[in-house]
């Protein structure tokens, strides 16, 4: 009797394990796919505005979070150079996420920023 309730117990969790294994798939697929376009990333039309939407509001001008204004390219391409924008916005690494003490960006926002970074990190 025990033994066929922990084999229906497994069946079950490996339905739900297998499932659930699904729906991350195609969530992901969908969040890659035609949603989310990271060819020939563009600053200006992509990197700007999740910039300022989601960072100027702390790293703009002479007051910005630990002296880091990223509305100055040359200071962006610096925590470009180090890794820090990457780390930062993927929560990985040493440094501390961002935004700061806020809900992660957008996966899509995410992937464009890291794209943009191995494009080059380009002003254009
Ligand atoms: C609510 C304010 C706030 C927002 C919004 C914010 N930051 Fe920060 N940022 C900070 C603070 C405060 C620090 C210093 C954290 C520390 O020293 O632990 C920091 C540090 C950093 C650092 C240096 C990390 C380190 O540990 O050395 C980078 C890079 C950075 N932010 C990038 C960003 C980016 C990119 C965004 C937008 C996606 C962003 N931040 C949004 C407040 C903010």
């Amino acid at each position: 009797m025990k033994g066929k309730f922990v084999l229906a117990a497994m069946a079950v969790g490996g339905i739900v394990f297998y499932l659930s294994g699904c729906a991350k798939e195609s969530a992901d697929r969908l969040s890659e796919g035609s949603t989310c376009d990271t060819t020939g990333v563009s600053y200006s039309k992509q990197i700007l505005p999740i910039l300022e939407d989601n960072c100027y509001t702390c790293h703009q001008g002479t007051a910005a979070s630990s002296g880091i204004d990223l509305s100055n390219f040359a200071t962006l391409q610096a925590h470009v150079a180090n890794g820090d924008l990457v780390s930062a916005v993927t929560h990985t690494g040493a440094v501390t996420p961002m935004p700061y003490e806020l809900p992660m960006l957008a996966s899509c926002e995410v992937n464009t920023i890291v794209a943009w970074v191995h494009q080059g990190a380009l002003n254009n």
